[in-house]
């Protein structure tokens, strides 16, 4: 099972968000090749709009087999007195998966391990799986989280994707469990992704910029 995560980031309003998915299952339901894949449990499509947009393109997405959404953040509160958070309660029965520890996330909002951990137990409370983000062997990796996101710093946003090579290097380093999924995030687009999809070590990609336009997403795809 390979994953294919979109990560809007804090991009697109109601319109665009409703245009996005409609494109994208417009092309995904004229393909063969990806709706047979989708229809047996050989990819996983996660989409990750901003908090707003998850509940307009719930329907849609729940159309098709294999296409979900995520959070691109949960708090580490229950719910409770804390205005402006986000609480697992509130996400869950909306989202099937959260984005954790997302280097944006950690640098802008001053997300420390702690933190984080606490994330990811109140998302697992809620049956909410996490996607686990991780810049390099030094952040710690809580339990509970079965996918992992490796992204380098300097490759996210910046067109400097790091090479298969190394990404296999950093996960002999981190010894995952046989059941953990390793993913690859950082500037990936249509002409690299075939570089680390033919290593079939690597489960799949968290994907930013190239995630914006459905029909780049869609070609990423298509490389499955
Ligand atoms: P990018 O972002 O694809 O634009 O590098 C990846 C990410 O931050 O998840």
């Amino acid at each position: 099972m390979r994953y294919f995560i979109a990560n809007w980031k804090a991009h697109k309003d109601f319109s665009e968000a409703l245009s996005w998915i409609d494109t994208l299952l417009n092309k995904v339901r004229n393909d063969t090749n990806i709706s047979q894949k989708l229809e047996n449990d050989l990819i996983k499509i996660i989409i990750a709009p901003p908090f707003p947009l998850l509940h307009p393109i719930k329907g849609r997405v729940a159309q098709l087999k294999n296409i979900f959404l995520a959070a691109q953040d949960i708090s580490h509160f229950n719910q409770g007195p804390y205005t402006g958070e986000v609480s697992a309660k509130s996400l869950s029965g909306i989202v099937d998966f959260v984005i954790i520890g997302h280097s944006e996330r950690r640098q802008y909002f001053n997300e420390n391990n702690q933190m984080l951990r606490e994330k990811v137990e109140k998302a697992s409370q809620y049956h909410i799986e996490s996607i686990f983000c991780l810049r390099n062997e030094k952040d710690t990796l809580p339990k509970n989280a079965n996918i992992i996101a490796y992204e380098p710093v300097y490759a996210i946003g910046t067109g400097n994707n790091e090479e298969p090579e190394k990404v296999l290097e950093m996960k002999k380093k981190l010894e995952l469990s046989p059941g953990q999924k390793f993913l690859y995030g950082g500037s990936t687009n249509k002409d690299n992704a075939s570089s680390y999809l033919r290593r079939q070590e690597i489960d799949g990609f968290l994907v930013g910029t190239a995630s914006l336009d459905p029909l780049h997403f869609y070609q990423i795809l298509s490389l499955s």
